[in-house]
């Protein structure tokens, strides 16, 4: 062969693995709404970055019929490439190839980047379009995924580890996903579950659809498992690239730092009028995170779920921070066993990648009821508590309003290690709320007024005097200052600056036994 017959055999070889299973399958997935393996790569990477793997691997199976059908590249596209400069681990399955399923080689190519990725410290990003496992390939493709759950857990807190679900995602398959950080799902055209709507049937005898049993909505908002919902691949592809820019390439190094266009001195006014005079009236707290953190500009994560608790990214003098608050418009704000669970992820994410928190304090003390209770409150609660606890990041914390009870404990207070603690002139700090206490400490005296009712109300206001604000923790310096609000975002931003070379630990150990 001349050399430039071999030269052009290798560009022949290029571009039959550039079309996957053929251009008849990347037509149907355009006809389901769906980019092809590779377009997704283009769209996610900075333009002509991504650098591919094993484009010429094959599947070994002996199955006589399989023999005959190798793509090149088998069914998933894998490699490097940047996203805004950054480098970052990708694997995108390819649908066309066997419908994405995983076969040996498959696994390894997967494999093979997490590896790159947990040597050079960047993160992994998978775009999930899969039918599970490769039938024809049995016990071999089993030990392939289950290679990927040993390396996506061993990934855990070393490098950050994203997974958009971009198709079918089904069976054991799930696993991987729901051991990476986030799970970023396409509306109607993803879908994630163990066993499908058909095996349901003939099992529980339920009637479910697809999109009903693990479509996007259904996890963002019901199960929890995943924590983005986008309307189209596009969307979901930005929003990839959007969540990396808050978070660092491994747990060694701090998230990148956006020269701020936002004044750090910036004084808010509204802030002042934010909470309402009427300590039950509602307020949305994400008008308070948009006006304090730099531009306005907040990634909520998990807005779906849990909505009583609130958790996303924001930046303050363009340092990437984790932000969690209580929603006082919904349900009050309280913390329940979902708000808990979707915090403590979330603190331990931060916690994991050198990211400070910011909690925004607006809690009524945790939800009573005999659900809550036989549902596992006090354990699920116990989650929020033990993160907290164990996070060793800048910890700053702002009581808007009530703080009352266990949940003042868990908020990011100052015994669980809260850094700087600030409280609004509004703040409410108590063991209990006005209307429970005086029912329980001046019962008998209440009972024998001539007018109970006016009795309780005298008492409940000279109880919210006394102790429903933020002085009586603040002369024993649990709170630090007592700030206006309209000075919020300078005064975190200060500290925030005064802590950037906070060094903390916890005592040596295998790990923690976080109650799960
Ligand atoms: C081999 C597969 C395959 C698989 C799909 N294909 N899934 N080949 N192994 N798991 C092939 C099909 O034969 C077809 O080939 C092509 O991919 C496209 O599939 P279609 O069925 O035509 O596509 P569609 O109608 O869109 O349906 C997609 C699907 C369906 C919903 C994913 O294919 C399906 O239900 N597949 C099986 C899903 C499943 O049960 N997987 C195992 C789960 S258990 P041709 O040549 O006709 O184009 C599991 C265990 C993991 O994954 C455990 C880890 C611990």
């Amino acid at each position: 062969m001349s050399l430039e017959e071999k030269f052009e055999k290798l560009k022949k070889l290029r571009e039959q693995a550039r079309l996957g299973g053929g251009q008849k399958r990347i037509e149907q997935q355009h006809e389901r709404g769906k980019l092809s393996a590779r377009e997704r790569l283009e769209f996610l990477l900075d333009d002509g970055s991504f650098q591919e793997l094993d484009a010429f691997v094959t599947h070994r199976s002996d199955d006589p019929d399989m023999a005959s059908q190798k793509y090149l590249g088998d069914s998933v596209v894998t490699g490097f490439g940047k996203i805004d400069g950054r480098l970052v681990y990708v694997f995108s399955q390819d649908f066309t190839v066997f419908g994405g399923s995983l076969s040996e080689v498959h696994a390894e190519k997967i494999c093979k980047v997490m590896d790159l990725a947990m040597k050079n410290g960047a993160p992994v990003i998978g775009l999930n379009d899969s039918g599970g496992a490769r039938i024809q390939e049995g016990v071999v493709s089993l030990a392939g995924y289950t290679d990927i759950f040993l390396r996506n857990v061993m990934a855990s807190g070393v490098v950050p580890q994203f997974s958009a679900i971009m198709g079918p995602c089904a069976g054991g398959a799930v696993y991987s996903p729901a051991l990476t950080d986030f799970i970023l799902m396409v509306k109607e055209t993803s879908h994630m579950f163990l066993t499908g709507p058909n095996v349901i049937k003939a099992v529980t005898h339920e009637d479910v659809s697809f999109e009903e049993l693990g479509g996007a909505m259904t996890h963002n908002s019901l199960s929890g498992v995943a924590h983005f919902a986008a309307e189209n691949e596009e969307e979901c592809l930005y929003l990839l690239r959007r969540l990396l820019s808050f978070v660092p390439q491994n747990n060694l190094e701090d998230a990148p730092i956006i020269p701020c266009t936002d004044d750090p001195g910036r004084m808010d006014e509204e802030l002042n009028y934010i909470v309402p005079d009427n300590p039950n009236k509602p307020y949305d707290m994400r008008d308070i995170i948009r006006r304090v953190v730099d531009n306005g500009d907040f990634l909520e994560v998990h807005e779906h779920f849990a909505q009583n608790i609130v958790v996303g990214f924001a930046r303050l003098n363009g340092r990437s921070v984790g932000i969690v608050a209580q929603q006082p418009n919904v349900l009050a704000g309280v913390l329940d066993i979902l708000s808990s669970t979707k915090g403590a992820r979330f603190v331990r994410f931060c916690d994991c990648f050198n990211i400070p928190l910011i909690t925004f304090t607006d809690v009524p003390g945790f939800l009573p009821g005999v659900a809550q209770e036989h549902g596992g409150v006090i354990r699920n609660g116990a989650k929020l508590l033990y993160a907290y606890c164990e996070a060793t990041v800048p910890k700053l914390t702002v009581i808007t309003r009530k703080a009352y009870g266990g949940a003042y404990c868990v908020m990011s207070s100052k015994h669980v290690r809260g850094d700087i603690n600030y409280a609004w002139p509004t703040a409410e700090i108590a063991v209990m709320g006005p209307e429970g206490a005086v029912n329980v400490i001046f019962k008998k005296e209440i009972d024998e007024a001539a007018d109970p009712e006016a009795a309780r109300q005298q008492l409940i206001e000279e109880y919210r005097e006394k102790f429903a604000n933020p002085y009586v923790a603040a002369a024993r310096g649990y709170i630090d200052d007592v700030i206006m609000p309209a000075e919020t975002r300078p005064k975190l931003i200060i500290a925030l600056e005064m802590l950037k070379n906070k060094r903390d630990t916890n005592p040596p150990k295998k790990h923690g036994n976080i109650p799960l």
